[in-house]
């Protein structure tokens, strides 16, 4: 089995490790109070909102009183819901928006409470009764704030402004081939825990064992050392540990267990109790490992036969949260043959990644890192991290994903290695249990029919990720029946993308573009080249389904969504489907 320990200095800019994740873990698990629904609104196009006090839902005291704004009378916005697709006139609508909830809450003794965001898009400021309790920047990823203190016994406001404007020190940065879907866009709850209680635990098989779980627990509020147990009735374990003086415990318990695969995802009640607290989470246990050019599940060589998806909600369009848009879109992915998925470009919702627990599909999760970004700016770094951090902080128990994607399609330069090299040195300190990768299209023509994938950050991952679009942004689809590939790692590879667009229901001869022909006619070149490339380890060919995209404005084709969706934004497969749902098959009766 290959072991690699990787060291890297930074240089040009002064790096200060991200701090720890303050996320409370598991919250689906915990008692909550959940506060969705439809939230007053307010458009702030010129972003006065701030200076004009609006976190203080100021309401005339009396008839003179010169307020110029009121959440009362504003118009309503669903959440979790991005704005985009919730009114005609905010589809293309870049800006600040803010959101208002009024709740009453009565605080159970020896209780504290937390508020959750599970995301907002892309820039947060919440404030709770006019007090500002913090801010978040990433569009992807869960926070919380504790509002103990906050919090009134009665009525209680909730502000929250939320800004969806890019910019070119963020991450994503100003281009990306995605709608930027603005607003709160996932579950809001409030959490109540005991004064002391689970913050966050890591409880997997130790990397390249079957029998030894190794992790950890943290508590929050621990004054001294403290008694927690670990339960997994199923399995016979009852484990009695004692943290040290801050909360922290090592876990190291011997258990048999029932191993998590596609075929068998099999997942354990795990119960951790410490003092008034007792968290329940369902957690499967497998091991995730490179050796040489295989990728090994539970030791056994596996092939990824997988699809790239974007968060996009089936035939409402706008970004997908809820658990019915999860068993739609997973379904689909599951009636394609695959046993593997990527979440392409960004951390998916809480809902699909429990659904691939239970549904038996693996996962690759990427944070945003997409084409060009400020790579030489340490805020930027530093803003990368914590998405990196909070990602994983949130699904580190979760058996479905094996790989942590660093990036997209990012432009060969140094300073872009060494953000990418820090980023891929964080994740593993983060989580050693998992594999490190990113999709790269960075590949050297070496020879009349010859492409080498020779990308230098492939040094530092476990598993290549190729991204090529022979025969739609480069070549013809035939020059991929003579075309040789070369890799300069000898490492497990993931065609990550290929594809071609097409209209549902548009049809001609192959060579008519646009069609479900023409796509189709791709696929069937692509798939034979796909096969004879080296070290192939799996492909999540580009898209599962055709979604929302500012760059694609060719009328009566794309309109504003990129179609190289195997299945429209309608739900209606294309011929290519088909195509891809039967070499699945091929490869699955041939134990791939
Ligand atoms: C890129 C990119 C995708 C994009 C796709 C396309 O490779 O990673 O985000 O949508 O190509 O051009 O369709």
């Amino acid at each position: 089995m290959r072991r690699c320990v990787v060291v890297f200095l930074l240089v040009g800019f002064a790096y200060a490790a991200p701090a720890s994740s303050t996320l409370i873990a598991n919250v689906p698990g915990r008692t909550t109070v959940n506060l969705d629904g439809a939230w007053r609104a307010i458009v702030d196009p010129f972003g006065v909102g701030r200076a004009a006090g609006f976190f203080r839902n100021e309401k005339p005291r009396s008839k003179g009183d010169r307020v110029e704004y009121s959440f009362d009378a504003s118009p309503v916005l669903n959440v979790p819901g991005d704005w985009n697709t919730q009114r005609e006139s905010l589809l293309f609508y870049e800006g600040p928006v803010w959101y208002r909830r009024e709740f009453s809450f009565h605080k159970p003794a020896n209780t504290r409470v937390f508020v959750y965001f599970g995301s907002a898009n892309y820039r947060s400021t919440v404030y709770l009764n006019g007090e500002k309790l913090g801010e978040h920047e990433g569009g992807f990823t869960a926070f919380n704030f504790e509002v103990t203190s906050t919090l009134r016994d009665g009525d209680n406001f909730l502000i929250v402004e939320v800004s969806n404007v890019r910019r070119a020190d963020a991450v994503p940065a100003l281009n990306f081939d995605w709608w930027s879907y603005g607003g709160i866009t996932r579950d809001v709850m409030l959490v109540e825990v005991p004064t002391v209680f689970v913050q966050d635990y890591s409880v997997q098989l130790a990397r390249g064992s079957q029998s030894e779980i190794a992790g950890w627990l943290q508590l929050n509020g621990a004054q001294s050392p403290t008694k927690i147990t670990l339960e997994i009735p199923e399995a016979g374990v009852h484990e009695t540990i004692t943290t040290d003086g801050v909360g922290r415990a090592s876990i190291h318990v011997k258990a048999k267990l029932d191993l998590w695969s596609p075929e068998h995802p099999k997942l354990y009640d795990v119960v951790l109790t410490s003092g008034a607290d007792t968290i329940h989470d369902q957690i499967g246990f497998r091991t995730i490992e490179v050796e040489g050019n295989r990728i090994l599940l539970n030791g056994k060589e596996i092939f990824l036969r997988g699809i790239s998806m974007h968060e996009e909600a089936p035939f409402r369009e706008g970004r997908a949260f809820s658990p019915e848009d999860a068993q739609t879109l997973l379904g689909w992915v599951k009636d394609l043959g695959c046993n593997f998925v990527r979440f392409a470009h960004y951390p998916h919702n809480e809902n699909e990644i429990r659904l691939a627990d239970r549904m038996g599909l693996m996962v690759w999760s990427e944070i945003p890192v997409y084409w060009d970004i400020d790579w030489s700016n340490p805020a930027t770094l530093a803003n990368a991290e914590a998405q990196l951090r909070d990602e994983i902080a949130r699904d580190h128990n979760r058996a479905a994903i094996i790989l942590w994607s660093m990036s997209n399609e990012t432009p060969v330069k140094p300073e872009r290695l060494t953000f990418l090299k820090q980023l891929a040195v964080d994740a593993r300190e983060l989580d050693s249990t998992r594999l490190i990768t990113s999709a790269m299209n960075h590949v050297e023509n070496t020879g009349p029919d010859e492409r080498t994938i020779s990308d230098p950050l492939g040094e530092v991952l476990d598993v290549l990720g190729l991204n090529e679009y022979l025969g739609w942004y480069e070549g013809s689809r035939e020059d991929a029946d003579k075309l040789q590939w070369k890799s300069t790692w000898n490492k497990p590879l993931i065609v990550s993308e290929f594809g071609g667009g097409a209209v549902y229901g548009r049809h001609g001869d192959a060579d008519e573009i646009w069609t479900e022909e023409y796509q189709d006619n791709l696929y069937q070149h692509q798939l034979g080249m796909i096969e004879r490339m080296p070290n192939l380890a799996g492909l999540t060919p580009w898209v599962l389904m055709d979604f929302r995209a500012p760059a694609r404005m060719l009328p009566g084709v794309q309109d504003y969504h990129n179609r190289k969706g195997l299945i429209s934004n309608r739900g209606q497969r294309k011929l290519a489907f088909y195509t891809l749902q039967k070499f699945y098959k091929k490869l699955a009766d041939a134990g791939k």
